[in-house]
This record gives C-alpha cells, sequence and structure tokens, in this order.
C-alpha cells in the first residue's frame, strides 16, 4: 500500500514524555478523506493511553481523537465532501457497519468499531494514529461537518467531551423539565452543563473545588455542590433525575446514589475500572435507582451534536497551546489546572 511519511507528536512508552515522530498515513483509497489538522483537544483519555492507565497500549501511540481540519485531498469516490472544506473526527474513524449497532447509528458499541488511535487500522495492518499530527485520512463516512459560524479550536473538544456528555443526556431524555447534576469540572463536564443548560435542565455541578464555584455559574450551572462537605451532600438528597460522573479516577459513588430521586440514573462516563469502595444496593432497590455506563457517541449522533451547538453557538472553553507544550498540559491536567480544555494549534508542528 502506498504511503505517506508524516510528522506527528506521540511517545513510545509508558514512562517517556511526548516528542515528535515519524508515521505513515495511508494514501487516499477511493472513499477516504485527507485532512490538513488544524487543531486537535486533549482529552484526559489521551493522557490515560499514553500512560498505558487502561493497560491495553500498544506503542508507539499519536493521542488525539478531537480533530477539526481542512479537507486537502478526496479519493475518485468521496460524495460528501471537496476539498478546501472544514471538517471534524472524532472517536472513531471506522466500525463493521454491519451489526445491529452498527446498523443502529451505534458504532461506538460496535465489536469492531476502531478508535481514531490505538485501534487496529485495516488497511495499514497497524495501529490507527490519532490527531496529534499534520494529517490525518479518514473514510467519508467517519467525518463530520463543522458548523460555518463556530470557532473551529473552540468546536473541537466537542468531537469528545462533547458528545461524551451529550449522548446520555440524550439517551436519558433530559429536557426543560430535568434535573441534570456534573460531577467534576473538566474537559467533560464543563460540555456537560453547557449542554445540558441550552436543552432547558436545572443543572448543578458537584466539584471537589470550591475555586470553580464562579466558573460554573458563568458556564450556566444554577448550583454548586462541594462534594467534600456532607451537609451541602444532604441538602440535596433525593434530587437529580440524572447525574453524569466524569471523575477520571477511583471514588466513591455511594454519596451521590443518594442524590438521585426515584428512577434516577447516574451515568458513569469517566471512570473505567472496578467500583471501590462497593456500591451499597439499599438505596437503589428502595428507589429503583440505575448506575449506567455510556461511551462517547455514534456518527449521527456527533453530527447531531454539531448541528446543535451550531444552532446555540456552543463553543468549549479552550486554553489554545503548542504541541511543544503538550507534556506540561498533561501535568496541569492531572492538577485539574485547565479551563477547561487544552486545544493544540497544529500549525506548531511545523516549528519543529
Ligand atoms: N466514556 C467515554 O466515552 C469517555 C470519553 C472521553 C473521556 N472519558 C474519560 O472521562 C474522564 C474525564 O475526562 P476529562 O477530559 O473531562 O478530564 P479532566 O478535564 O481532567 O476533568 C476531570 C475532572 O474530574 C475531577 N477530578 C479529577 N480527579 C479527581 C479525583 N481524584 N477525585 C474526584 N474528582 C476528580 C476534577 O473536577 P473538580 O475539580 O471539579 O472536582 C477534574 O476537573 C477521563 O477519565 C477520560 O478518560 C470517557
Ligand atoms: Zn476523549
Ligand atoms: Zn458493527
Amino acid at each position: 500500500m502506498n504511503t505517506k511519511e508524516i510528522k506527528a507528536y506521540g511517545t513510545e512508552s509508558a514512562e517517556a514524555d511526548l516528542k515528535q515522530l515519524q508515521i505513515n498515513r495511508r494514501v487516499v483509497l477511493e472513499n477516504d478523506v485527507e485532512i490538513d489538522i488544524l487543531y486537535c483537544g486533549v482529552c484526559h483519555s489521551d493522557l490515560h493511553f499514553a500512560r498505558n492507565d487502561w493497560g491495553m497500549t500498544q506503542y508507539p501511540v499519536v493521542p488525539g481523537h478531537e480533530i477539526v481540519g481542512k479537507v486537502a485531498q478526496i479519493g475518485e469516490g468521496v460524495s460528501k465532501y471537496k476539498v478546501g472544506d472544514i471538517v471534524a473526527v472524532g472517536c472513531l474513524v471506522d466500525s463493521c457497519r454491519t451489526c445491529q449497532n452498527c446498523k443502529d447509528d451505534l458504532e461506538q458499541y460496535c465489536p469492531e468499531w476502531v478508535g481514531t488511535y490505538g485501534g487496529y487500522d485495516k488497511h495499514l495492518e497497524t495501529n490507527t494514529h490519532g490527531g496529534y499530527s499534520e494529517t490525518i485520512v479518514v473514510d467519508e463516512s467517519f467525518v463530520l461537518k463543522v458548523p460555518e459560524n463556530l470557532d473551529l479550536a473552540g468546536i473541537a473538544p466537542v468531537l469528545c467531551a462533547g458528545i461524551t456528555t451529550w449522548s446520555p443526556l440524550r439517551h436519558w431524555n433530559v429536557g426543560k423539565d430535568s434535573k441534570v447534576a456534573v460531577v467534576g469540572l473538566g474537559g467533560l463536564g464543563h460540555m456537560a452543563i453547557k449542554l445540558a443548560v441550552a436543552l432547558g435542565a436545572h443543572v448543578t455541578l458537584f466539584s471537589r473545588s470550591t475555586n470553580k464555584i464562579e466558573d460554573a455559574k458563568a458556564l450556566g450551572a444554577h448550583d454548586v455542590i462541594i462534594s467534600t462537605d456532607q451537609s451541602q451532600m444532604e441538602h440535596v438528597i433525593g434530587k437529580f433525575d440524572v447525574i453524569i460522573d466524569t471523575v477520571p479516577y477511583e471514588h466513591d459513588l455511594n454519596p451521590y446514589i443518594g442524590t438521585l430521586t426515584t428512577n434516577g440514573t447516574l451515568v458513569i462516563v469517566g471512570y473505567l475500572g472496578p467500583i471501590d469502595p462497593m456500591l451499597v444496593t439499599v438505596p437503589m432497590i428502595m428507589g429503583r435507582k440505575s448506575v449506567a455506563g455510556s461511551l462517547i457517541g455514534g456518527i449521527a449522533e456527533t453530527q447531531e451534536l454539531l448541528d446543535f451547538c451550531g444552532k446555540h453557538n456552543i463553543t468549549s472553553d479552550i486554553e489554545v497551546i503548542k504541541i511543544q507544550d503538550i507534556n506540561t498540559a498533561y501535568e496541569r491536567m492531572l492538577k485539574s489546572d485547565v479551563k477547561y480544555r487544552f486545544v493544540i494549534d497544529m500549525k506548531s508542528l511545523k516549528d519543529n
């Protein structure tokens, strides 16, 4: 297969910093779109994956799945896009397209879904590489249209932080009578607040940090509860229809379950792993409460979200960085020191 060598940023081991690497992209096939990457958001999953937190990483890794760019070239069979279009790619670049989940526009639950990085690229027979790179080549079915009115750097985080919170908000029918709570004010959390507010819900933030109260209100949250304050937690017992929990690390879910209404659902999107301390089932049984999980979103649903953001003028609150600052950005993200998403200006990769 014909390939093109390009510059990227990634790592060859869990312990090493990210640095410049050379990778190969396939030359466009019939249904492919080649995209010059303009911006790429920095997700906490990029950090988990680069550092092998989930024990499944194969190296080298080039992270990045919040990609916005310009179409540079198209294959002969491409009909949705033309050279020069502004487009986006999120967390998925392929799936089997025939299973029930694929037929139901739930490609993220296809057993053969291909992640934008760390997936299996059937064309190159290697791992896929993400958006911390000059270009990406993606089948047009997994490329998204970007609304023309939105800031291109600010829209990038919608491709993961946005869709990961939008999908459960939609699945659990959040609307104007809903009471929603969001746990953790980071990349996902701040998008969850904006989107739930735009859907008309009453929105509360659970945060560990008293210094995020003003920001949460500015993002549209109606209330903020400091999760380490027992009396504040007691004040919201039985209150929320849906809780979106974005915390990336092990934490006690039991105090949050108490704050659900009868029939309420706590949706975990942040932490991947066993729950410790264990769940106490009594409050779940006594109130028909659920604990659920949710993974990103399908292609149609991601396009629905991008269009919704265009209509409601929603973008992410971002700090634009150069690719050379990515290792510092990871350390800052671990300290929750980002308001509220880093986005890499990929022009900076040309400076290396
Ligand atoms: N399910 C999916 O499809 C999906 C998709 C994308 C990302 N993710 C995962 O979602 C998680 C969040 O990603 P993100 O990019 O939003 O991360 P982030 O920007 O780092 O935000 C996480 C927030 O969680 C809170 N937090 C952090 N450490 C905590 C701890 N030890 N205990 C309690 N709270 C803590 C902080 O908020 P406060 O300071 O306000 O408490 C922090 O701002 C990551 O694990 C990521 O891998 C999942
Ligand atoms: Zn992500
Ligand atoms: Zn499938």
